[in-house]
């Protein structure tokens, strides 16, 4: 059946997912950017169909080719840098019962950017100045209107003073999403290339509640992802 006449615990809601990464210009022909193809978005976009979500993808540079993995009736919009993404997110925030930022979002952006192509000058080596970018996902909290549900996604690794899940229960805090997906990069971790070690983060009032770890592709990332967001929200409705 089409997306519309899906029925499941995500009914009518709709959700933004933000995919793929973004590329801050250097000059018209150059960019600094990141290897994010934009799989787990549209992982999510095919959960969130699958529940009976109306999907808007707002796609920072994904891979195309991904494209034929979409279900039919999610609405695709592009942007390019982080303040494209952070401008469009804003406008369709307001419509939203949910927002997942999936995107990796470049923390700093090039702190000026020439009109035409740059040139290479003598012989030496030269150096890019950087600005931070805002946060786009901390933004989008602080002007959030209750029951909307945030949700963020981590990457983290352990080092020798903290785990990995210490660096996402702060980074949880931090942000004041309502879930944190944490994927446990850590490099003593063995898993193979498309499987994940995720734990989802909550709260529970001040409390912060972890899921237990679990393994899996981005299609299972995003099942659990979904049943989250469908706890969170009975929770919230009721
Ligand atoms: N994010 C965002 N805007 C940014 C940076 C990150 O919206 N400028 C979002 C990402 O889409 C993701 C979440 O915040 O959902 C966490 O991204 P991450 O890079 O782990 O967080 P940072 O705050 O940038 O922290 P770090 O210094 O660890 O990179
Ligand atoms: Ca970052």
């Amino acid at each position: 059946g089409s997306a519309a006449t899906a029925v499941g615990p995500l009914n009518d809601k709709r959700v933004v997912i933000s995919a793929g990464g973004t590329r801050e210009p250097l000059d018209p022909v150059r960019f600094l950017g990141n290897r994010s193809s934009g799989k787990q978005g549209i992982a999510l976009a095919r959960a969130a169909v699958a529940a009976g979500a109306r999907v808007d993808l707002v796609a920072a540079n994904i891979d195309w080719g991904l494209l034929s993995a979409l279900p039919d009736g999610v609405r695709i919009t592009t942007v390019e840098s982080t303040l494209e993404l952070q401008t469009q997110m804003h406008a369709v925030q307001a419509d939203a019962d949910v927002i997942i930022m999936a995107a990796a979002v470049a923390d700093y952006r090039p702190a000026g950017r020439t009109d035409s192509k740059m040139k290479k000058s003598g012989d030496e080596g030269m150096t890019l100045s950087l600005v931070q970018n805002p946060d786009v996902l901390v933004g989008l909290v602080e002007s959030r209107r209750e029951p909307q549900v945030i949700v963020g996604f981590a990457a983290e690794t352990g080092d020798s003073h903290h785990t990995a899940l210490d660096y996402a229960r702060a980074k949880f805090r931090r942000k004041g999403v309502d879930l944190l997906v944490f994927n446990n990069v850590s490099e003593d971790r063995a898993f193979g290339h498309d499987d994940n070690a995720v734990q989802i983060l909550s709260h529970d009032g001040d409390q912060v509640v972890t899921s237990t770890e679990f393994h899996g592709s981005k299609d299972d990332v995003s099942e659990k992802v979904i049943e989250a967001l469908a706890n969170r929200m009975e929770c919230v409705e009721s």
